[in-house]
Parts: C-alpha cells; sequence; structure tokens
C-alpha cells in the first residue's frame, strides 16, 4: 500500500481553500464572539453541493453572522437563484445583512428573522437545497417539514450530527425511506468543532 501522508491532521488543516477577506475577517470575528461558524472546508463544501446541484432556490436555516450564506448565495448567483436564510436573533439577522451587502450579494439571498420551526410550517415554498444549522435538538422535529419542504430529488445537508442531540435526528433519517443518505464523520479545520458530523440526504420521494 502507498504510504499515507504523516500527520494528516496538520497536512489537512494547512491546506484551506481560497477566501475573501471578509470571509477571514468573519472567522477572526467568529472565534473572538464564540459564533459557531462552518469554516471554510463546510463552508466551500456548500458553496460545490449548491454549484453541482445547480440548486436556484436555496433555504438555510440558522444564519449566525452569514458567514455559510455567502458560499451558498455566491453559488446560487451563478444560476440566478436565492438563498431564504432564517435567523431568529435580531442582532446577528441584522450583522448577516451587512456582511451579505459588503460581499455584493444582497440581492443573491435574503435574511429572514424568524424561528425556524414556525417559518417551515407556514411555507408554501419550496427548495432545492436546504442546509439545516440550528439547535442539534430541532433537527428531528423539522425533518417531516424539510420533507414538505424539499422538492423531490432536493439535497438536504445537516451540520454537527456529531453532536449528541443529533442523535435522534440521525437515527430517523437512516431509518426513512423517504430519504438516501450518508453521514460522513470529519476533520473539519475552522469549523466549530474540529471533527464533526455531516449528514448528506437526498429526498428521494
Ligand atoms: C451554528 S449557528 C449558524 C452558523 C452559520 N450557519 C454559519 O456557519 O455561518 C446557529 C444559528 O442558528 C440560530 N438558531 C438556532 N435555533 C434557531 C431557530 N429555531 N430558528 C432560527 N434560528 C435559530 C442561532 O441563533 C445561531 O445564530
Amino acid at each position: 500500500m502507498n504510504p499515507m501522508i504523516p500527520d494528516p491532521e496538520s497536512y489537512f488543516s494547512r491546506l484551506l481553500p481560497r477566501r475573501s477577506t471578509l470571509l477571514e475577517r468573519l472567522e477572526k470575528e467568529a472565534a473572538l464572539e464564540e459564533i459557531p461558524i462552518v469554516g471554510p472546508v463546510v463552508g466551500e463544501l456548500l458553496y460545490l453541493l449548491a454549484r453541482i446541484s445547480r440548486a436556484r432556490r436555496i433555504l438555510e436555516l440558522g444564519t449566525a453572522s452569514g458567514y455559510s450564506t455567502l458560499f451558498l448565495a455566491e453559488a446560487c448567483r451563478e444560476v440566478l437563484g436565492r438563498v431564504v436564510s432564517l435567523e431568529y436573533d435580531p442582532d446577528l439577522a441584522r450583522k448577516a445583512k451587512l456582511n451579505l451587502a459588503e460581499a455584493g450579494l444582497e440581492d443573491a439571498a435574503e435574511i429572514v428573522c424568524a424561528d425556524a420551526l414556525t417559518w417551515l410550517a407556514q411555507t408554501t415554498d419550496d427548495f432545492d437545497l436546504v442546509f439545516i444549522d440550528i439547535e442539534k435538538e430541532d433537527y428531528v422535529k423539522a425533518l417531516p417539514l424539510l420533507h414538505k419542504t424539499l422538492v423531490p430529488g432536493g439535497l438536504l445537508v445537516a451540520d454537527n450530527v456529531g453532536f449528541l442531540d443529533a442523535d435522534s435526528f440521525n437515527r430517523a433519517m437512516a431509518a426513512d425511506p423517504a430519504w438516501r443518505s450518508v453521514s460522513l464523520y470529519a476533520l473539519l479545520p475552522g469549523h466549530s468543532p474540529r471533527f464533526d458530523g455531516l449528514c448528506l440526504a437526498v429526498r428521494t420521494a
């Protein structure tokens, strides 16, 4: 067998995607203000997934300062699509709007200050891709609402599924024939936490 790269944790921690000065500033602010952001690896993964799937209607649950929204909005703009991102903290929602404007992406994303579960229960809109990053115990409650909100073949990306509070979501997802899914546990430099699980799922029925 070909030898593996020695000390892969340090090696891959140095091999990060290139990003803008705004994203780097938000990473520093997140560290100082203890805002749990997805970081550059999952951010770039979100951009790639949105771009590969050519999703035009993207829903994000849990905006915080808009760090992950910037990656999704950039991909969405390329197909003239739009992100709706839900954040219940008004100060964070305001901050996210300013950050999107600074990136020139205000037309590609709308920040809505609302509770995600209430909003999901009421909406009649449908989406091609949903990214969920709210309280982990709420993921399982959101699951039937996400099924209704995603188009058949739509992609669901769930962050932080390595948290104990995501256990019921992980089990429900794995057992539900209406979804086809995989959960990955990986080193995610810059992500909070640094090792965590991500679930990717397609609505099959
Ligand atoms: C982990 S942070 C989101 C980080 C962001 N996705 C990023 O990577 O840049 C979770 C955010 O979701 C918000 N949140 C948690 N539960 C929510 C809910 N039920 N509805 C709306 N926002 C919620 C929190 O206020 C927090 O800002």
